[in-house]
């Protein structure tokens, strides 16, 4: 590889399941972690004296070798690699040995098929690309603000420090002297760069891991959901009643619920009536925090004995094939990658079983209330359109959610029969200006792809604008004009006999 295929060594580390990312590794998760980051450093050092020496990065072309940089490349890959790993299996990032021992084995592989260096450059560019990134927003910053992290979060100094003469050397940035302070300002050629790098986290789908992985911190920090989503959405109880009542289940079901969240659908609109005496529901979801919530419900509700919790994937259900009567799931499918859902689903129900999902689609925002409260935001998505991977269509409805035609496509490809389904919407009121803030961003998680695009202290900025918008927007519209009809499908099929 030439020393600057950045692309080529981001699908190098997909292909080899290693997942580079510093901004795992911070001072905040070592803490929590304790003993564990001890044995990584150790795991680290040992691929460090095999592979990670200088003679053994030659091929490095223009950049230069740093001990340093060399050493955090392997602990910070090793540590942030089986961090997702031990997500993935046990919903929490906090890894175990044999996590640990495996990151190390797929990075000794990587090194072995492509080469130390590929590892090192890889490293280098994300950490580049995250150096610049508020450059690129702010031109220039203080180098006192700089060194103090003000708009590099989690970054460290000490690791702030190794990269800036590298960043100056390679003249991405220059220092300036202005009213007696030292300025750093991004170059024509650090524009460049950043650009570069950012296209190629894009085009490796880098970002949207990192965004999938922020999901798994919102869903699990969002303590009110059920508070915030009932407040904007009034009437979602009701929807999903409806949805049920639509399904017609028999009672006494074998059932599987996927991305269950807080058990709107599971307890609130009655599907565990369903698992009555003989029958079982599954309640699953990815994040601890949603299945903590969905387990309150279930005291709340009288523990019924024939609904227990699982913390699961809908994307790798761990579950054998032909399982259950029925798999049904609620506004989950723009978290996923549906068809991998939708297979899952499938798979796990026996031949003649049903699996069903209730899912909004693409809303209009031409609404000149939501244009006005959310210009910031649409701001940023007419920048990423630029870039051809916006979140809002030519037609101004947003991409976040599918399109309706989308969901019955998949239900299709997968192999589904029989599928039938109907069309059922209900409002979302934009009123408090905070929880409704709270519930687009923290809750259903709409922006995240604009949002990546900012610095982390400038996101809390434009989520700050934000709410401070909503209070302009309610004193200038009055509430019945707040509204947005959130549309939904709800579908069924069955899987063939
Ligand atoms: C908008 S909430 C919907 C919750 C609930 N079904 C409802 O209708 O209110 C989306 C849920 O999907 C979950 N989720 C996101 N990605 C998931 C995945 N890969 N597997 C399972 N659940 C996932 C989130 O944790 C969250 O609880």
């Amino acid at each position: 590889m030439k020393p600057v295929d950045f692309l080529g060594g981001l699908k190098s580390t997909m292909e080899f399941q290693v997942f580079i990312d510093p901004l795992l590794v911070n001072s905040q998760s070592e803490s929590a972690l304790g003993s564990v980051t001890d044995r990584a450093r150790e795991m680290a050092q040992g691929l460090h004296e095999t592979y990670g020496q200088m003679k053994a990065l030659a091929d490095l072309g223009e950049l230069p070798y740093s001990l340093h940089i060399a050493r955090l490349c392997l602990y910070e890959t090793l540590l942030s690699t089986a961090m997702v790993a031990a997500h993935e299996r046990t919903g929490q990032m906090v890894p175990s040995e044999l996590d640990l021992q495996n990151a190390s084995v797929h990075i000794k592989e990587m090194i072995e098929h492509v080469g130390i260096q590929v590892l090192y450059v890889t490293y280098y560019y994300v950490v580049g690309h995250d150096l610049l990134q508020p450059f690129a927003y702010h031109k220039e910053m203080t180098e006192y603000d700089f060194f103090i992290g003000v708009r590099h979060y989690p970054y460290p100094a000490e690791n702030l420090d190794i990269i800036l003469p590298i960043a100056l050397y390679r003249r991405v940035l220059r220092l300036q002297h202005r009213d007696g302070e030292r300025v750093l300002a991004i170059t024509k050629s650090g524009t460049r760069v950043y650009s570069w790098a950012h296209q190629c986290l894009i085009d490796s789908n880098y970002i949207e891991k990192r965004i999938h992985l922020s999901y798994v911190y919102q869903f699990d920090a969002v303590k009110d959901w059920d508070e915030l989503s009932h407040t904007v959405w009034p009437e979602m109880d009701q929807a999903r009643t409806d949805y049920i009542k639509w399904l017609d289940l028999p009672s006494e079901q074998s059932m599987l619920e996927v991305a269950c969240g807080t058990g709107a659908l599971t307890f609130d609109a009655g599907l565990y009536q369903h698992a009555a005496t003989r029958g079982h529901l599954v309640a699953t979801d990815s994040s601890v925090g949603m299945l903590e919530q969905a387990q309150q419900k279930h005291r709340k509700y009288g523990a019924p004995i024939t609904v227990s919790f699982e913390l699961a994937s809908v994307e790798r259900l761990p579950f054998p094939d032909d399982t259950f009567d029925v798999c049904i799931g609620s506004f989950f499918l723009h978290f996923v990658n549906p068809h991998k859902a939708i297979s899952e689903m499938m798979r796990v129900v026996r031949p003649g079983g049903i699996v069903s999902v209730f899912q909004g689609y693409d809303f209009d925002v031409n609404k000149p209330f939501f244009k006005d409260w959310f210009h910031p935001i649409l701001e940023l998505t007419g920048n990423l359109n630029a870039n051809s991977s916006g979140h809002f269509n030519a037609n101004n409805r947003t991409t976040y959610m599918p399109s309706a035609e989308n969901i019955p496509a998949w239900f299709h490809e997968v192999g589904l029969e029989q599928v039938r389904l109907d069309l059922h919407s209900s409002p979302w009121v934009f009123d408090n200006p905070d929880v409704v803030v709270q519930h687009i961003v923290r809750g259903v998680s709409f922006f995240q792809k604009e949002l990546h695009e900012l610095p982390w202290d400038d996101r809390r900025a434009v989520i700050e604008e934000l709410i401070q918008r909503g209070q302009d927007v309610r004193r200038k519209y009055p509430v019945g004009e707040r509204m947005i009809e959130l549309p939904g499908v709800m579908i069924q099929g069955a899987k063939p006999v």
